[in-house]
């Protein structure tokens, strides 16, 4: 398929690089979990990287809290992430300045005078670092931790500090259903008041994801077809080649479903299928997901598939079956892959369907919004079946969310020649290429929203209560009904076969990627 790149105006590829004035007031990071892979994989190279582009305060502290004593080797441990996880380099000294602002806390999450001895740790960071009584706690911890941070962090005053203020950052999953999610949204607002409280999900920091709002609503020339005079059917792929990566005994209890369709996809669904906010302000934004969200009719259960992978071939490489991982019981039930058709009763998207995808071990890592229009009234061309092209294609819209993040437009071109064929032909937009920079992993700017309070990229309460209220009662239909056929698909294909017939009885196909 021929390919038409679009090239950014180069006076305007400076402004990818102007600074930026969102710079937070002085204040503590508090990272319970500290000990976990995010916090050194993730979130102190994303911290490092605000740091370098001059987007944290100068009065700023980073302190690690975990049930291990690590006091002596933590920093050494965090400065090792920032070089090998965020690009960082053996030697440079801005690494080692930054380090210096770390420091960390042994205590079990139970117990209260860890706590005492927390509150006193901040207080004196404060006075040596100037950041003012203001906290941010970090929840990277596992979710039946979540109360007894949230409890005892009230219990000590550190909810509603007396200087300053206190945000708390609630790592996914939140909730396993919509009554444990419930539950859990009690006890934090029990706690904090909703405007303290920030649900991350790491797909809302993505780039690509932020640019789906821009792409409809700072263009004139989508909207008006953005809706179902225009629109066939939205495809949402979240495929992974990856495995379990030894998170056997979360990923037994999660599932494809909870573990990112719940949220991530959901996330997705949203950004594509909402009505304009009448501002970009976190309420307008939230308001508007909700109300799709809540606009999903029920989904009856044969409009899902599910899958658990068995061995195969990903890479060139073997790979083991899902049952084989570390930590997996022998004979279990739980899906790596998940396909559903989602309708939607409201006037923009009545019978366009939507259809979902994710899983592990796919063919490919790819995440992507597929956007696939009707075709034209009348066709006047020839499809002979010896011409180059022997179908004349729907135009598609394509957002890649990952890797080689972009978004491309699919028409039909002649082809040259005397005769009239018909062959598809690409418009990509590259971010890479436009802009030269690569998107920065989304924890960077979600960091940097929780600092400066800014809600808009975080889940509400109503949201997530939402996408439970519709992802439930499909988990107890899973449940009920126990797959016989597991493990139905090999590593490394693009899942079961039960997922073409989802998409195929409606007369179409998986977008082939
Ligand atoms: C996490 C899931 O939330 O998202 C993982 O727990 C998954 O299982 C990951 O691999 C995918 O994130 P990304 O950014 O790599 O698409």
């Amino acid at each position: 398929m021929a390919t038409t790149e679009v090239k950014i105006a180069p006076e305007n590829l400076q402004a990818a690089s102007r600074p930026s004035e969102r710079v937070p007031e002085p204040g503590v990071v508090v990272i319970f979990g500290a000990s976990g892979d995010l916090t050194k994989r993730k979130l102190l190279p994303a911290l490092f990287h605000l740091e370098q582009q001059g987007l944290l305060p100068k009065e700023f502290a980073i302190v690690g809290v975990a049930r291990r004593d690590l006091k002596d080797t933590f920093a050494g441990d965090m400065k090792d992430g920032i070089i090998k996880y965020g690009g960082g380099e053996k030697g440079d000294s801005t690494i080692d300045e930054f380090i210096e602002k770390v420091d960390y806390q042994a205590m079990n999450f139970d117990d209260d005078s860890g706590y005492t001895d927390l509150k006193a740790l901040l207080e004196k960071i404060d006075k040596e670092h100037g950041t003012k009584g203001n906290r941010l706690f970090y929840l990277a911890v596992a979710p039946e931790y979540f109360s007894d941070i949230i409890d005892h962090l009230g219990k000590h005053g550190m909810a509603h500090p007396e200087k300053g203020h206190a945000r708390v950052i609630i790592e996914k999953p939140f909730g396993h259903d919509l009554e444990s999610a419930r539950e859990l949204n009690d006890e934090v607002n029990k706690v904090f008041e909703e405007q303290q409280v920030f649900r991350i999900d790491h797909y809302l920091g993505k780039e690509t994801v932020q640019n789906i709002l821009v792409f409809r609503f700072a263009n004139g020339i989508f909207e008006p077809i953005w809706n179902r005079n225009y629109i066939d059917h939205v495809q949402i792929t979240a495929a992974e080649n990856i495995g379990i990566e030894g998170r056997g005994p979360f990923y037994e209890k999660a599932g494809a479903l909870r573990d990112v369709v719940q949220n991530h996809v959901m996330e997705l669904l949203s950004f594509v299928a909402m009505e304009p906010p009448v501002s970009f302000e976190a309420d307008s934004v939230r308001g508007e997901k909700v109300k799709v969200w809540r606009a999903i009719k029920p989904i009856p259960i044969e409009n899902t598939v599910r899958g658990q992978y068995a061995l195969g071939m990903v890479d060139g490489q073997q790979v083991q079956g899902y049952r084989e991982e570390d930590r997996v019981d022998p004979n279990s039930t739980t899906e790596t892959y998940a396909a559903l058709k989602l309708e939607m009763e409201n006037w923009r998207w009545a019978g366009v369907p939507f259809y979902l995808r994710a899983g592990k071990r796919l063919a490919k890592r790819v995440t992507e919004i597929m956007i696939q229009f009707k075709q034209p009234p009348l066709l006047l061309f020839d499809r002979s079946a010896d011409g180059p092209c022997n179908e004349i294609q729907p135009n598609v819209l394509t957002i890649r969310i990952q890797p080689d993040e972009g978004i491309s437009l699919r028409f039909g071109a002649k082809v040259p020649g005397p005769d009239t064929n018909v062959c598809p032909v690409v418009m990509d937009f590259q971010y890479a290429s436009a802009f030269g920079v690569n998107s920065a992993n989304g924890y960077e700017r979600l960091l940097l929203d929780a600092m400066l309070g800014d809600q808009t990229l975080f889940a509400h309460r109503d949201g997530v209560e939402a996408t439970w209220a519709l992802y439930t009662p499909v988990l107890e239909a899973w449940v009920k009904a126990k797959p016989r056929d597991f493990p139905n698909y090999r590593s490394g294909t693009w899942g079961p076969k039960a997922a073409d017939g989802l998409i195929g009885r409606d007369g179409r196909q998986w977008h082939r990627i």
